[in-house]
């Protein structure tokens, strides 16, 4: 009788790979027989367009359930390719930030729009914009776990900081469930003697957080948002996409122990 696994990927950095890691661990848990809720919180719609569904299509999206304006279980559409279910973002999404304000229970919005569908899922991840904004703030109040991609750059841990404190003040006021579940290392590139150096600082930093698995920085990822299908699918054989079923396996293990791992139907 378990709901949902809630994990919102953030990094308030923008270009760091949120909605690659998004998009292509919610279609590598899909393939693996598990249900999965993929939410786009991001007025960029990047995780949308990723999906193959047409943001600008899209008349009724995370916005208006938002704002009350419409049901998470009536506005999620089927990501056909990926296998998995999308709560879609357009631009109009921008709007919501400041509508919000004006609004009871402002941070609660998305958690309570997501009780009535969290049962259909074994896991929702939530793509966030690039900044620590309200939108932001709603996946945290929703999620229990946070997933924290990284680009091993020199100015890579400074934002960091202002990350672990939004949590911590996040869990103290208004979700002491939530937690960081793990930090992951995106593009990287292994002859690069700065990233393997801020590589092992986080090793050192983070210990367990830090997931083993680790996304080379890999064209294939870069293109396949233009055909609208996850990596993991589209060319399953490259690099970039094999790394993101071992961190699938490891999101699985991790995240996993409280979900049910009933077995898929046949
Ligand atoms: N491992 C990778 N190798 C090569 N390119 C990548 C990789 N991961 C992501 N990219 C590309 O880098 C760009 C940024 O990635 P992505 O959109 O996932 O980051 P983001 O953190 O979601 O960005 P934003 O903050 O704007 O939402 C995209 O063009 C994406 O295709
Ligand atoms: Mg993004």
């Amino acid at each position: 009788m378990s709901s949902a696994r809630l994990i919102a990927v953030v990094n308030q950095k923008g270009g760091v790979g949120k909605t690659t890691t998004s998009v292509n661990l919610a279609a590598a848990l899909a393939r693996a027989g598990h249900r999965v809720l993929l939410v786009d919180l991001d007025p960029q719609g990047n995780a949308t367009m990723g999906s193959g569904v047409d943001k600008r299509a899209a008349t009724r999206t995370v916005y208006h359930v938002l704002l009350g304006l419409g049901e998470a279980a009536k506005i999620r559409l089927r990501a056909e390719r990926g296998g998995y279910d999308l709560l879609p973002a357009n631009r109009e999404l921008a709007g919501a930030e400041v509508e919000l304000v004006e609004l009871h229970n402002r941070e609660g919005r998305l958690k309570a729009a997501l009780a009535n569908v969290r049962a259909d899922y074994e896991f929702v991840f939530i793509d966030c914009p690039p900044s620590l904004s309200l939108l932001t703030l709603n996946a945290l109040v929703a999620a229990q776990s946070v997933l924290i991609p990284m680009q091993c750059e020199y100015y890579a841990l400074e934002g960091l900081s202002d990350l672990v404190g939004t949590i911590k003040r996040v869990r103290a006021n208004l979700n002491a469930k939530l937690e960081i579940g793990g930090l992951v290392r995106t593009m990287y590139d292994a002859r690069n003697t700065l990233a393997q150096q801020v590589s092992s600082q986080l090793e050192t930093h983070f210990g367990e957080k830090l997931y083993r698995s680790i996304v080379p920085r890999n064209v294939r990822l870069a293109e396949a948002p233009s055909y609208g299908t996850p990596a993991v699918v589209w060319d399953p054989e490259s690099k970039g996409a094999q790394a993101y079923v071992a961190l699938a396996q490891e999101v699985l293990e991790r995240e996993g122990a409280s979900v049910s791992t009933a077995d898929q139907a046949a």
